[in-house]
Formats: C-alpha cells, structure tokens, sequence
C-alpha cells in the first residue's frame, strides 16, 4: 500500500506536468498563429506643400488610414503599437522614414478600424527633396505580450508621389 504522503506527491507531480504541457502547447500554438493583418492608406488631400523659410520641405496630408490586425492578437497579446510611416529615398540617404501617425490598439476588438486624418506629426524634409518625390507609407507594428518576447512587423504599401510644385 502507498502511503498517503506518496500518493499526494504523484499526484501533484502529475498536475505538474499536465500544467507544463499545457504551457508547451500555448506557447506553440502562439508561435504557429500566423498573422495575416491586411491595410489600405488613401492620401485623401494634399492640403498644403511648401519650402520653409529655413529650406526645408514641409507637406500636410489627409489620409484615410484603414486596418484590419485583429489576426496579431492571440491569448497572449497585451496590446499593439502601430504606427504609419512615410518613407522615401534621397540622395544623402537610402531610407528617410517619417512617422505621421500611431496609436495604441488596446484589444482585439479595435483592430480592424479606419481613421480620417490629417498627419499627426509633421511631415518635414531636412532639405529640399519632397518635389515630384516617390514615397511609400508603410504601416510598421509592435506587437506587446503578456510573456515572451515582443516582435515588430509591417506592411508596405508603395506608389505614393508627392505633387511637382509647391502649393
Ligand atoms: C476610408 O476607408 C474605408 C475602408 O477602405 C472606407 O470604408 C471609408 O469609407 C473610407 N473613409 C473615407 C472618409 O474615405
Ligand atoms: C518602397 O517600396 C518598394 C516596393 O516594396 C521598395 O522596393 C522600395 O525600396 C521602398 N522604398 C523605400 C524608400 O523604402
């Protein structure tokens, strides 16, 4: 006969080992989910376009920002920082990147939402590079977990061109 101080210790052993099992299998499924977010961003308005007094360029936008990333969002997700950015070439750099817009997206719920805009930040040139300039808005995401690591990811979306003159 086992005694009763055995059996307690098999048995919790055995809770152990069904709770860590299930741990495995979260975590797998968590890497095995793979997201499928999709986003459009329409320049609804060139609202103005001009040369600072200093010489730099400086353009104000209307974008209709819309997405949908409720596949990011698993058991284990606390919450996703998005953000939109314009990103272009200019001769002194390969890649000139501009956040213009972001925002926190608290649930699952709100991950499929479209936003009429204006730039929240300024979208300014460090010289004069914005006339007739190829752009694309890339909308990058940081997906936060409640344990684990947090990973970063975007969609690019290309064929933007800013207007030749100034207006
Ligand atoms: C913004 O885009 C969404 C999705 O494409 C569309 O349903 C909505 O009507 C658009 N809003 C504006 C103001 O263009
Ligand atoms: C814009 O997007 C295109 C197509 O994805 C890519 O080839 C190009 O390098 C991008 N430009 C910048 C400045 O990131």
């Amino acid at each position: 006969m086992h005694s009763f101080g055995y059996r307690a210790n098999a048995l919790l052993t055995f809770s152990i080992t069904i709770l860590a099992l299930m741990c495995a299998m979260a975590s797998f499924s968590d890497n095995f989910n793979s997201p499928s977010p999709t986003s459009k961003v329409e320049v609804l308005n060139i609202n103005w376009f001009q040369k600072k007094p200093d010489g730099d360029d400086e353009v104000s936008l209307t974008l209709n920002i819309s997405a949908n990333l409720q596949s990011l969002f698993t058991w284990n997700t606390k919450q996703v920082f998005v953000f939109l950015a314009a990103e272009y070439e200019t001769p002194k750099n390969s890649l000139n990147q501009i956040s213009l817009w972001d925002g926190i997206i608290p649930t699952k719920e709100r991950a499929e939402f479209w936003i009429h805009t204006t730039n929240k930040y300024r979208f300014i040139d460090q010289g004069s590079n914005l006339r007739s300039k190829p752009f694309n808005l890339t909308l990058h995401w940081h997906v936060m977990p409640k344990t684990g690591k947090m990973f970063a990811d975007k969609i690019v979306m290309s064929g933007f061109r800013l207007p030749d003159t100034y207006r």
